[in-house]
């Protein structure tokens, strides 16, 4: 079945451009909408017309896409979302992508068929193509956390960079000499900002090196090796910013395994602000996202483009906290 990207292929055009067209909606000069109908008619392609067709039509249902739930960030999101939706009648269906983009574009397809009103998204697979096939099919959409920077659908996301840079302000501020990063996926543009936020911190430092970063993939177990590889490099260092909780548990317990001690010895602080670090000993210091404001505004955004039929594009950057606790109290 020809898709919509075969047809602005085939035209030499993008495809929110083919969009408007079919839907008749934003500017396309003669000449352009000349090439996509011929495309269109020259590959038979037909518009998803039976989720089109729905559009109008209300299924009271919303999908919510979630990399991992084990991950305890993402429950609370899933939490707020649901509270939101139930609040205004709908039903949540959850889906665990695991970050596979084919995994995901199966749940877009599968969402599609059961002719969903709308998706909340926590993906860094997704493609701007994408949001914009679902746009073309009338599928509201929103994305948060680890999300497009911006695109043609609402961004739901923290201030990774700015939170970054308040963790270390704080080790240097609790006087230490010489601070280290753990840092998530690099694929991942919550990590990303994160580690440049490090970095651009302490760059200017005589101590700074590269090897202070070291990666952790956003797991205990990650933090547990990293920590571990990080004093073999850097026995001198006082001081960890961790780009989430989980590898600052690690990191805690592979620490306290060398026999180092928090915070008298090394200060560490992560970041998410999951309940967690309040049950370690000592209790983490962290970067607290407002995580179930996310899921709450996402759900609110998405519900009120679904009933109003407008989708209007968004960026919403929400703060963080810094939240000091016994890791980093010196
Ligand atoms: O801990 C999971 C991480 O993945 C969080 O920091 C969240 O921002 C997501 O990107």
């Amino acid at each position: 079945m020809p898709t919509i990207r075969d047809v602005a292929r085939l035209a030499g055009v993008s495809v929110a451009t083919v969009s408007r067209v079919i839907n008749q909606n934003g500017y396309v000069n003669k000449d352009t909408e000349q090439k996509v109908r011929k495309a269109i008619e020259q590959l038979q392609y037909m518009p998803n017309s039976v989720a089109r067709g729905l559009a109008g039509k209300q299924t009271g249902t919303i999908a919510l896409i979630l990399p991992d739930i084990s991950n305890p960030f993402f429950p609370e999101i899933a939490r707020a979302v649901e509270d939101v939706a139930q609040k205004q009648g709908y039903t949540v269906i959850l889906c665990n992508s695991d970050d596979q983009g084919q995994k995901e574009q199966t749940y877009i397809e599968m969402l599609r068929k059961k002719y969903i009103d709308g998706i909340i998204f926590a993906s860094n697979t997704l493609r701007e193509e994408d949001v914009q096939q679902m746009q073309a099919n009338k599928i509201p959409l929103v994305v948060l956390d680890r999300a497009l920077a911006s695109g043609s659908c609402s961004v739901i996301r923290s201030r990774n960079y700015e939170g970054a840079k308040l963790a270390v302000e704080h080790l240097l501020q609790i006087g230490c000499r010489k601070i280290a990063h753990l840092y998530g996926p690099q694929e991942m543009i919550t990590a990303k900002e994160r580690m440049l936020g490090f970095e651009e911190s302490v760059m200017h430092f005589p101590w700074y090196s590269p090897s202070l970063m070291v990666p952790g993939y956003f797991s205990v177990e990650g933090g547990i090796a990293a920590v571990k590889e990080l004093l073999s490099r850097h026995r001198d260092v006082d001081g960890i910013f961790c780009g989430n909780d989980l590898m600052a548990i690690g990191a805690l317990k592979g620490l306290h395994q060398l026999g180092i001690r928090v915070p008298d010895e090394v200060a560490l602080i992560g970041f998410d602000g999951i309940s967690l670090t309040q049950i370690t000993q000592p209790e983490l210091s962290t970067i607290a996202q407002p995580i179930y404001d996310m899921g709450t505004l996402a759900a609110q955004v998405l519900i009120a483009a679904i009933t109003s039929g407008e989708l209007q594009p968004k960026l919403y950057e929400l703060d963080v906290t810094l939240i000091e606790r016994e890791s980093s109290k010196r």
